[in-house]
């Protein structure tokens, strides 16, 4: 079964062929940093601009690179929520009118079910239950995982999301935009025992994460506290890096050590991690390292299906059709704050 995923939920243009839920006949994103860049943020407003303005030379890409025309397609599968509304509007018009052009189903798809999915596309026969951790720029959640499609919450953040922690902090560290990924780079020249930041809600009883505290942490010790801190005590490189790496450590600590909790307390095997974040390459070695003695495997997805993209979506589209046929029409509509969880 051939599937076009199409993603526009946030700041990203994405479309990809999926054949049977796993294999990636192609997968195009294209990313709008540089438009939202000067802002330090996403400006809905001209996000929509530019998923209009790219949309259907990503599609029309995707199929190509597929080597494959419209009339092959089978199934088109949409991100309908969460997500930014008028950015979720723009994919599900321009899906419908594909599907209702080639007279073929359309099903609706949720964006952290799909981040969810992104290890299960990368490696076969994952053992269920699992436990499900998302870590993206917008959210950072934990499941329950009882199969495809069956899912229970057990925490989130009850402040900002750890991707979003990671770019303010590369922001106060005077990184460029969506500076995530730097944050890992410049960590890896620092000491990561150095500065000691704390580990919020490890000790606390339940699932749910805070990431804003330990944001304001970083910001003290680069600015001093009561910002006291002038232009001519400036921070060294080196500091920057210690920082970088206790930020890091710190907001993986966490997540780490949660997600091994809850697999004990209900009785699961593996984790499945999810989201822009779980790119972080020691963010693996830290499950890697706690997981390996406790007769735990942790499973992520391959790298270029950590952050946004339509492949995710294509993908889970296969499962959630093969469930329930019924569900996919023309009649989908889009919901910024789209729940999943029954
Ligand atoms: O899943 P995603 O592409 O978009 C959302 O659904 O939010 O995640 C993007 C987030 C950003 O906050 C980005 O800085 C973060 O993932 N990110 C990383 C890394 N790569 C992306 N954070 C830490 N280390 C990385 N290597
Ligand atoms: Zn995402």
């Amino acid at each position: 079964m051939l599937i076009l995923g199409i993603e526009t939920s946030c700041d990203e243009t994405a479309a990809a062929v999926v054949e049977n839920g796993r294999s990636v006949r192609s997968s195009i994103v294209a990313s709008q940093d540089e438009i939202h860049g000067p802002y330090g943020g996403v400006v809905p407003e001209l996000a929509c601009r530019r998923h209009l303005e790219v949309i259907d030379g990503v599609v029309y890409t995707a199929l190509e690179k597929a080597g494959i025309s419209k009339s092959d397609l089978d199934l088109i599968a949409v991100v309908n929520g969460p997500g930014l509304i008028g950015a979720l509007l723009i994919g599900l018009s321009f899906a419908k009118s594909i599907a209702y052009g080639l007279g073929i189903p359309l099903i609706g798809v949720h964006h952290i079910e799909a981040h969810l999915y992104g290890a299960l596309m990368s490696h076969e026969d994952v053992p269920m239950p699992a436990i499900g951790l998302v870590v993206s720029g917008g959210h950072t959640v934990l499941f329950q995982m009882r199969s495809i499609g069956e899912y229970t919450c057990l925490g989130s953040t009850v402040d900002d999301a750890v991707g979003e922690a990671f770019d303010k902090v590369a922001s106060l560290l005077g990184l460029p935009y969506l500076g995530g990924p730097l944050v890992e780079k410049l960590a890896r020249k620092g000491d990561r025992h150095a500065i000691e930041f704390p580990r919020a809600m490890l000790k606390k009883k339940g699932f749910d994460f805070s990431y804003s505290g330990l944001k304001t942490a970083v910001l003290y010790r680069i600015k001093g506290y009561g910002k006291r801190r002038t232009d001519k005590d400036k921070i060294s490189e080196n500091e920057k890096a210690d920082i970088a790496a206790g930020f890091q450590e710190a907001a993986f600590e966490v997540l780490v050590k949660k997600a091994i909790k809850a697999a004990r307390k209900l009785d699961a095997n593996s984790i499945v991690v999810g989201g822009g974040v779980s790119r972080n390459l020691r963010l693996r070695e830290m499950f890697d390292e706690e997981a390996a003695d406790k007769g735990i495997r942790v499973y992520f997805p391959d790298p270029e299906l950590c952050t946004d993209n339509a492949a995710m979506v294509a993908g889970l589209a296969y499962h959630k059709f093969e469930r329930s046929p019924a569900g996919a029409g023309l009649s989908l509509t889009a919901d910024p704050n789209l729940e999943f969880i029954a």
